[in-house]
């Protein structure tokens, strides 16, 4: 990308030659983009500076929504300036953040709180997403009305599941009162506990404790017939495999309001990589990582719009907890800063989407599940855009993340496609992998 101009907010910019593809309007065309104001003009100025964007791709607020940035409570891992960072360099615009922090983010003040510190950063949009349950702890409904009075934008226990079923009836009706989702984390703890990794052929070849689909698919079934008993949102975070698809085939089948996200890292790798990694816990995730067929699963059920989301889940953990032996190391993988190039490389490049669908499932599908609304590149509209250069071909090198989670099992992995510039209300957070600010 190439401009002649230093980095001022309050520029105002003529961006030339660039394919524009905007989930929210359907369009895809090549043209220009004119900013002013922090805001998509229809009238290009002489005073704009213009950026040559040839062969790159326009895309509109490029959302992430399920992150876990750490802050308050666990800053060694991540805080909001390092993960707003990478958010940035990443290409994303929004962020939705998971409440399993220290303290959960239970009552309103926290949400408030989060908001304003993602002001003051000024990187990317939070959206937090608040807990379920006083302190996630499974037993009492939290304040979820009043959260959403000071901005949550769903809720979830995320990290584990909300188990009871009473509870989790009670939260879907509570929380179709308010028309936001529940974001369940699926996994049936009594099924699961003591496992690392996926159970079959993988698991007993290297050792390590597995655990079967059926420990999310069982709470998948569940709760989507809870959610044609309340008429409620329910959206399944991180969902994979084979059972769980199936569960929301279903639903939706029958009218549900369910819908349902996938990570790049269950999109791109299988368990597989336990072994190859020679069991460093880099590859520790839960859900875990699965077999081929679930994979291939997973990537025919984003294509065909089954599942409308993809979200990183990152995860960033401090290098000394990630070297613990595997059975003792956290869950996570830090994906900010892969997540598009490992779409990209897994949907885009394989022949398997065309880019304004792939694009969906990052734009609007969020926006549609959050129920957020946004009018795509229009005139008025806030612009908040991801450049992407879709043939760039990249080495994963977790040395450069700016977020402080270094760990991915993707180090080292050939990618092709990035983001090379965001732009949040008229201007740069990110140019050339560079984050400003
Ligand atoms: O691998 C995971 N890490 N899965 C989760 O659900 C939670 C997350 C975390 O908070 O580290």
């Amino acid at each position: 990308m190439k401009s002649n101009q230093n980095i001022r907010s309050d520029q105002s910019w003529h961006i030339k030659n660039v394919r524009i593809l905007d989930p929210f309007t359907g369009v895809d065309s090549a043209g220009d983009l004119y900013v002013e104001d922090g805001h998509f003009t229809d009238t290009k100025k002489s005073h704009m500076t213009v950026v040559d964007a040839h062969g790159l791709w326009a895309v509109p607020r490029l959302t992430d929504m399920h992150v876990h940035f750490r802050e308050p409570g666990q800053e060694h891992k991540e805080d909001l300036l390092s993960g707003s960072r990478a958010a940035a360099a990443g290409g994303f615009t929004v962020v939705a953040t998971m409440p399993n922090t220290v303290p959960v983010i239970d009552i309103p003040a926290l949400v408030d709180w989060q908001i304003r510190r993602g002001q003051e950063i000024g990187l990317v949009d939070i959206w937090p997403i608040g807990a379920v349950t006083k302190g996630s702890r499974g037993q009492e409904l939290a304040e979820m009305g009043m959260m959403q009075r000071a901005g949550a934008v769903g809720f979830s226990d995320d990290g584990q599941a909300v188990d009871q079923a009473r509870l989790m009836r009670a939260a879907l009706s509570y929380a179709a009162t308010l028309g936001c989702p529940i974001v369940q984390h699926a996994e049936d703890r009594n099924l699961s506990q003591g496992s690392v990794m996926h159970e079959g052929e993988v698991s007993s070849r290297v050792g390590l404790p597995g655990v079967p689909g059926v420990a999310e698919s069982g709470v998948v079934w569940r709760d989507v017939e809870l959610s044609l008993l309340t008429g409620a949102l329910l959206h399944i975070a991180h969902v994979s495999t084979i059972g769980s698809l199936d569960a929301v085939q279903y639903g939706k089948a029958r009218g549900a309001r369910v819908t349902a996200e996938a990570t790049p890292h269950h999109l791109f790798l299988t368990d597989q990589a336990v072994a190859d990694w020679k069991t460093h816990p880099v590859t520790k995730v839960n859900p875990p990582l699965r077999p081929e067929s679930f994979r291939q699963a997973l990537l025919e059920a984003v294509a065909s719009g089954l599942v409308s989301v993809i979200a990183s889940d990152h995860a960033p953990h401090h290098r000394d907890e990630k070297s613990a032996p595997y059975l003792d190391a956290p869950y996570g993988i830090s994906g900010l800063e892969t997540s598009l190039g490992t779409v990209l490389t897994a949907l885009l490049h394989s022949g398997r989407m065309k880019p304004l669908d792939l694009l969906s499932r990052m734009t609007v599908g969020p926006h549609r599940v959050l129920m957020m609304d946004y009018p795509g590149v229009v005139a008025g509209a806030r612009a908040d855009l991801t450049l992407i250069d879709p043939h760039h071909r990249w080495a994963v090198d977790p040395t450069r993340f700016y977020s402080q989670g270094k760990n991915t099992p993707m180090a080292g992995v050939e990618l092709t496609g990035r983001a090379v510039a965001t732009m949040l209300r008229g201007a740069w957070t990110m140019r050339d992998g560079e984050v400003l600010g």
